[in-house]
Order: C-alpha cells, then structure tokens, then sequence
C-alpha cells in the first residue's frame, strides 16, 4: 500500500475500543486501518510495537501570551504549542478578547495575527464576551459563521474588567440555544470572595498565598455554578462549567444533568491532584497560585469520580504559564500575584500515571476526556478526536513503559517551574504526529512553527 507513515504494530486506544492494528496515512489524512498492512511501499514506517496509539490530544482551555494580572503569560503561541506537541497534544484552543469598540471578530483576528505566524500544532479559539450591549448578539452570530461557535463569561476579574454580570449571563444563555452555541463560565462568586479578601488581607503577612485559599472557599466556585446552571435551566441554554474545581461544584453539575439541563464540565489536572497545602509553603506557595485556587484532597477524590462517572466530559490545563519572576510580583500580596500554572506538556502522562496507572480511569476514557469528548463538543468531530479513515491523521503514540521524573528544565515549556516538579511518571509521549507530519520524533521536538492551522469548528452537540 503506498503511504506516506505507516504506524505498525502498536494497540490502537479510541474512547470505545481498543484493539492491535496497523494505521497508513497518506498526505494529512488515515486512509487504511488494519492487520498487517504491507511495510513495503510506506515512505516511512514507525515500529508502534509495546507502545500505545491514541488521537492526537486536544486540550480546550490554554492562556499563550496572554495579558493578565499586570503581566503576560510566559508561553506565547511558538513555546505554548511547542509544548503541546511534546505533551502529545496536537489542537489546543486558546481565547480571544472582545474588542470592545470593534466587536468579538475583530477581537478573534487580531489574535489570530499573533497566533497563525507561531504555532505549531492546530488550534482554534474561543470567543470571550466582556461586554454585553445590544450589538453582542450580531458578533455572535458573526463569529460562528467565522467557525467560532464557543463563548466564555467570567463571573469574575472585574479589574481586568472582564466580569458579567447575571443579566448578561442569562442574555447568552437564552441566545446559546437559538443561534446553536455554547456558553463556557468561568464560575465564582466576586462580591463575598472580595469581601473575604478583604479580611485576610489585613492579616496577610501571617496569612501569605495562603490568603488566596482562605478568601475562596468551596461555596465561592459552588455557589456561582449554582447561578449558572439555574440561568440555563430556565433559559434552555448550553452551558460548559470551565476548570471546575470542587467536590460541591461537581455534586450541583451532575443533579443538574439528571433534571436534563444541559450542563457539561472539565476539570485541570491541578485540581485533580495538588492539595492547597502547597500554598503553606513560604518559598514557593505563591508559585501555584491559579483561578479558581487549588482545593483539597476530599475535592480531588470527588472529582475523578466526576470523570469515572461521566459529569466531567473534559480534562483541560487551563495552562497560563508565569515563570519565577513574574510570580515574584505579588511581593506578600496574595491579590496579586500572576494566576496561571503551566500544564499542557504534562496533561497525558499525568492522566495516565495518576489515572489509568492508579485503576481511577480506563485508557478509553482517558482518550475520551482528553481527545474524543473536547472534539464532539467543541464542534471538530471527527476531522479531529478519532481514528478514522479519512480525519485528520492526528495521533500520539504514547510509550507505557517511559518513566520520566517531571523536570521544567527537560521540558518545552518556557516555565523556570513545575507544579509536578520531580514527580514520576509512567508514560510519556514519544511520537506527535499532526496532519500526517511527525512533529515529535522519538521524544525529540521536530515541529515548525506557523505549521499549526487554525481550525473552523461547528456545533453539532
Ligand atoms: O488563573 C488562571 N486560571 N488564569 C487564566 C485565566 C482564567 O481564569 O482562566
Ligand atoms: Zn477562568
Ligand atoms: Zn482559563
């Protein structure tokens, strides 16, 4: 069979079978999948044998060079996307802003000139909405004929003067359904988080960056998703809860989904793993400082049953990277320190070692929270998220066997930290092939940048 990369022998893992099978890709797309497909007329065949074939990772939520908190995130789109491609991640979506004088696509193209000439795995973006006027509803419909048809709200910043308010909350949602989007919140409360910041900050030298767990308890990101999903009940609208991170918010997702609203959620690997004592820390609790904030191990545990049982659809990153200096800023002021971890380079191994490893999930379900699921509801199914004869040939061959000791100087990443610092791993991407082209070569970044295309999506869920 004459193709351009022949995959051969490796265990193929979708998010509903798994199965030993060869893959032929020619040009961008698969075109055969099968046993023991000829060697003979491929240009270039990779020995799979041991090692694991998934869809190429789709991580829907990273911030690259992105400005906030008086500063701008420390991956931009070349290193951001560099890193995924080692990850094993092929698409990432990022967001763009509002322009609030020329409306939400001007705000998508303008990102798009910073982002096209740099990234190296595809990508699409998300529109954030920051301010609601009578236009908004055109610019809506605007950007989804342009291919962006997911919005996001925050319930919060409103000194990045980002922040909705419920009346433009409710006026999404009710549109969401009519004109076929969906609406991703940022979930927590402002008013009574400010005032609890408000109390500890006047104890916060003794409180440190532990101030930013006290000023944000469970009932800040579970009463705000409350609100959220009640706007959506009455209003019919399509609803996605972003880095959710607590046991609370995660009980309130899966009674709504039950009474039929039609609620989705994902989780970050950060709140799936790292408790909030690591803001005791008085060196370096600062560096892990992120919004909605590290919870505990009771959330932890509440939130992998979320992906076991089905409320979780989606693991993300939410990766905002700032380096040491950057956190440095916040100079024993817990409000003000740059919020944002990195984390897409590290999705998959961590999924796989803590989940898979750990019996908490099956291979297929990491497939499907990581690939499959961000691709059906983000509206790229199955050019991307499968294994299909005819999509996209977008695949990670994931080695089982590669165990790695997390170090931020061995990865791509432009972060000078890890959260993960010297954890181990079990696995580890080996091969990241995008579009047919092998862009991670036996563990070696080979990519280029601007090769990344940006992605038109479509809602169909
Ligand atoms: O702290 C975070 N997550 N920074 C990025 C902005 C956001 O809220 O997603
Ligand atoms: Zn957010
Ligand atoms: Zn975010």
């Amino acid at each position: 069979m004459k193709c351009d990369l022949l995959i051969k022998g490796g265990k193929i893992f979708t998010a509903e079978e798994s199965f030993k099978c060869d893959i032929a890709i020619k040009n961008d797309k698969i075109i055969a999948i099968g046993k023991n497909l000829p060697s003979r007329e491929a240009k270039r065949v990779i020995n799979a044998q041991g090692k694991y074939v998934i869809p190429g990772g789709i991580d829907v939520h990273v911030h690259f060079e992105l400005p906030f908190c008086g500063t701008v995130s420390a991956d931009d789109f070349y290193t951001g996307t560099k890193a995924a491609a080692c990850g094993g991640v092929t698409t990432v979506i990022d967001f763009a802003t509002q322009d609030t004088k020329r409306g939400l696509l001007a705000g998508i193209e303008a990102r798009r000139k910073i982002a096209d000439p740099k990234v190296c795995v595809d990508y699409s973006l998300h529109a954030s909405i920051i301010r609601w006027t009578e236009r908004t509803p055109l610019e809506i419909s605007e950007a989804i004929t342009y291919g962006v048809p997911t919005f996001k709200m925050f319930m919060i910043y409103e000194e990045e003067g980002w922040q909705s308010d419920d009346a433009a909350l409710f006026s999404a949602l009710e549109l969401s359904d009519l004109f076929n989007f969906r609406l991703m919140v940022h979930a927590e409360s402002e008013r009574v988080m400010k005032l609890l910041i408000n109390h500890y900050l006047k104890q916060k030298k003794s409180v440190g960056a532990y101030g930013h767990t006290l000023s944000r308890p469970n009932f800040i990101e579970a009463e705000a998703i409350q609100r959220a999903i009640t706007w959506t009940a009455v209003t019919g609208g399509r609803l996605y809860i972003v880095h959710m991170s607590t046991s609370e918010g995660t009980d309130l997702v899966k009674t709504a989904q039950a009474e039929g609203v039609n609620v989705l959620a994902e989780t970050c690997p950060q709140y799936l793993l790292l408790q909030d004592d690591v803001f005791k820390d008085k060196k370096t609790g600062h560096l892990y400082a992120t919004c909605p904030q590290i919870k505990k191990k009771e959330d932890n545990m509440r939130l992998w049953l979320g992906i076991m049982d089905g409320e979780i659809s989606v693991v993300s990153t939410d990766t905002c990277t700032f380096t040491k200096k950057q956190k440095a800023l916040w100079k024993g002021d817990f409000t003000k320190i740059p919020y944002g971890l990195p984390g897409v380079e590290t999705l998959i191994p961590l999924l796989y070692t803590y989940g898979v490893c750990e019996g908490r999930i099956t291979m297929n379900r990491l497939v499907e929270v990581v690939s499959t699921n961000p691709a059906k509801i983000m509206g790229m199914y199955p050019q991307k998220g499968s294994l299909m004869i005819g999509t996209d040939a977008d695949i990670t061959i994931f080695d089982p066997k590669k165990t790695t000791i997390i170090d931020y100087k061995r990865l791509a990443t432009n972060c000078d930290w890890s959260p993960y610092q010297g954890w181990k791993v079990k696995g580890f991407p080996e091969y990241t092939i995008l579009r047919g082209n092998v862009i991670v070569d036996n563990g070696e970044f080979c990519g280029s940048k601007g090769f990344g295309k940006f992605i038109q999506r479509k809602l169909t869920l």
